[in-house]
């Protein structure tokens, strides 16, 4: 038989020998072979398709061998070879069918081979659907497992061309192709699978990157430093906030968590996190990397570290030092108030004490006495005078004053400081140095309670370096919108038990008669009203005490009562005085004291000032608060009303800081006020200057 390519090609003849049935075997597994090598690794179903198409029209010169598959709609289609041509000039066709629908529909929906030997003879080709050149056709399914998957068809112009047994041997043929085939849709599922996972793990991990990103930005922006320590105690993250530690992360990671524990051993809160217990807001003093202590609340919880390895701690670390100042500052506020109530009740009835004492100590120095009791007598004054100075003190600082504040060079505050503890480190062999900041601004502050200050912090330092060749230096700077005054010295430090209570009333290491204790609570309390703050570092060899003023340029309070220091001349002209005070010591002494220059009228009650001033003819009042049947504002109240003309010649006397709060803030005299203890010359001036006034 003659293939239509011109090939020579045996069709197997129906089986009537066992010749011709193992040359049609033969044959077959020939073909078979050939087309098994073809697909080899091709896994696309129109690839394996037309392969088939081409070994089979190769083999069997078959132009019309074609292969049709069931697609996704249901329609079969062509997808290897062509369909017979209607005509030699007819356009090859890509026929599609339904299932049932002609004979490929059919032998499709059917699952059975059609055999036609002889298509003119043939009803279903009646119509003249079938091209004329083709005469005998084999149409076979291929089947899946699930159903059917197409059809394979062979024509050929001859009639008779196919024989049944070529029906067995191209079903089988068939079967194969749905294996392969199958198995090629398989293998696109899983590469359409795998291409989907892919697409599934990208997104994911862009999901995670994300999120990843997101945490981090959290542990980033964290307020609180956040640690985490793994099971033998080194750290293994840090979030950046580990800066107010004074590292940065790399520096912490690795290390073992005791670098920030003062002592280096490790806190009980995290070994019982290691343990599995969780430990809130424990409060501890952990070391920053320059030694420096850091107030905080931590807390402490379990973590199982990242490789199983253990269990370790989440840490995180909240820096309280700045609250904690402020609790301290509070606390120091109260002990202050607390001492300061105590000190004002006594300091009145002291103070009553010590006036007689000075100013007859004072007259009788000026007695013609011999000289053994001269001196004698000025001993008792000059006990007196610095009985006066401590109970000075005690009273400013019970009084808390507030600061008269006026527009001043902190610099010249500092120079006049300076020059005045000269004379004392000359003798003492401390060199003093200074270093005053040219760019600090002019300053709104009280420049005496200032000078009080930075001369009580140097005269500790002098102290402090005393017996050594010491240095002691002041320094003044801007920052930002502060300024400071540092005092160094090179002495021996503050013992730390000492540091937390050098600013108490009372504390001093000092011995009896050197120290009171005193100076730097008050110096504590001048700079709280100013607004600042005093700092403490100290060592052995460097004790550096720090005081923050705000740079505060604003014009200058003026104060609201007015000088008794001003310079008046003692040489006033002699006036008429009534002098009021309750104690009837005190009426003696002032009514001795001033009898000299002026003629004094004592009076001991409320009532009888009122009934004498009546009667008028007084050139000045000298009143004292605390009178025993009224209080002063009733007399003060009654002269505004009756003897305005006398309201400026008063001076109050008083021992009792509440009096002066009181006072200014009722606003009935704006005379001067003489605290006591005075000095004769206090009263002097204060009198000379209410009758020089008079005389301008
Ligand atoms: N520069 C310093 N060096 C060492 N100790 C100091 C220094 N300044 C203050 N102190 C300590 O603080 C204490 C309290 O000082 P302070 O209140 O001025 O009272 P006082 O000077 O009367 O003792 C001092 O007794 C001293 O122990
Ligand atoms: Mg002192």
């Amino acid at each position: 038989m003659k293939s239509a390519g011109g090939k020579e090609f045996t069709v197997p003849e129906p089986r009537t020998g066992s010749a011709d049935l193992s040359a049609d075997i033969l044959e077959s597994l020939e073909t078979f072979a050939e087309i098994g090598e073809s697909l080899h690794g091709t896994a696309n179903a129109t690839e394996i398709c037309e392969q088939v198409v081409a070994v089979l029209n190769d083999r069997l010169g078959l132009q019309t061998c074609s292969i049709m598959l069931v697609d996704a709609d249901g329609m079969l289609v062509n997808v290897a070879g062509t369909s017979p041509r209607k005509g030699k000039s007819a356009p090859r066709v890509h026929r599609s069918f339904r299932l049932g629908e002609g004979i490929a529909g059919t032998v499709a929906e059917s699952g059975k081979a059609i055999l036609v030997p002889d298509a003119t003879c043939d009803e279903r080709f009646s119509s003249g659907r079938m091209a004329p050149t083709v005469r005998s056709l084999l149409c076979l399914p291929i089947k899946g497992a699930e159903g059917p998957l197409g059809v394979l068809n062979l024509s050929h112009g001859d009639p008779g061309f196919f024989g049944t047994h070529h029906v067995t041997v191209f079903g089988t043929l068939a079967t194969i192709l749905g294996r392969l085939l199958a198995e090629s849709r398989l293998a696109q599922k899983l590469a359409e699978f795998n291409r989907d996972l892919e697409q599934e793990v990208a997104t994911r991990t862009l999901e995670i990157q994300a999120s990843h990103a997101y945490l981090e930005q959290l542990l980033n922006s964290a307020s609180d430093v956040i640690l985490t320590v793994d099971w033998r105690g080194r750290v293994t993250f840090a979030n950046p906030r580990v800066s107010v530690l004074g590292y940065n992360r790399e520096q912490l990671l690795g290390q073992p968590f005791s670098v920030l524990c003062p002592g280096g051993t490790l806190p009980t809160p995290l070994m019982d996190a290691m343990t599995g217990t969780v430990r809130h807001h424990e409060e501890l003093v952990l070391s920053g990397k320059d030694g420096e202590a850091l107030n905080t609340y931590c807390s402490f919880s379990p973590l199982d570290d990242a490789d199983g390895s253990g269990r370790g701690a989440l840490v995180m670390i909240r820096d309280v030092s700045g609250s904690k100042r402020l609790e301290l500052q509070v606390r120091q506020m109260e002990k202050l108030t607390a001492i300061g109530t105590l000190v004002a009740g006594i300091a009145h009835e002291i103070n009553n004490k010590l006036v007689p004492i000075l100013v007859y100590s004072e007259l009788l120095q000026r007695a013609d006495l011999p000289e053994k009791e001269v001196k004698l007598i000025q001993t008792v004054h000059k006990s007196a005078v610095n009985a006066r100075h401590i109970m000075d003190s005690l009273l400013r600082f019970s009084r808390q004053e507030a600061p008269r504040k006026e527009v001043c060079s902190l610099n010249e505050v500092v120079q006049d400081v300076i020059n005045m503890v000269q004379f004392r480190t000359r003798k003492q062999d401390v060199t003093l140095g200074c270093e005053l900041d040219n760019t600090i601004p002019a300053l709104c502050l009280d420049a005496h309670q200032i000078a009080q200050v930075v001369l009580n912090i140097v005269n500790n330092a002098c102290d402090a370096v005393e017996g050594e060749s010491g240095t002691v230096t002041v320094r003044t700077e801007r920052r930002g919108d502060e300024v400071r005054i540092t005092v160094q010295d090179n002495g021996p430090g503050i013992e730390k038990e000492n540091l937390a209570r050098i600013f108490d009333p009372f504390f001093t290491t000092k011995e009896v008669g050197k120290g009171t204790g005193l100076g730097l609570s008050l110096c504590y309390g001048i700079i709280q009203e100013h607004g600042g703050d005093i700092q403490v570092h100290s060592a052995p060899g460097d004790t550096r005490f720090r005081i923050s003023l705000p740079a505060d340029t604003r014009s200058a309070m003026s104060a609201s009562r007015s000088d008794p220091e001003r310079d008046h001349n003692t040489k006033a002209p002699r006036g008429r005085c009534l002098v009021a005070d309750g104690d009837p010591t005190l009426l003696e002494v002032l009514e001795h004291a001033l009898a000299g220059h002026h003629d004094v009228v004592p009076e001991a009650s409320g009532s009888g000032v009122i009934s004498r001033l009546a009667d008028g003819g007084f050139d000045v009042l000298l009143l004292d608060l605390n009178l025993a049947d009224m209080p002063a504002e009733e007399v003060l109240q009654w002269v505004s009303e009756h003897r305005p003309h006398m309201s400026k010649r008063i001076v109050l006397m008083t021992g009792n800081a509440e009096d002066l709060d009181r006072l200014s803030q009722n606003e009935l005299t704006s005379g001067p006020v003489i605290t006591k203890p005075f000095q004769l010359s206090e009263v002097h001036r204060a009198v000379a200057g209410m009758l020089m006034a008079d005389k301008e």
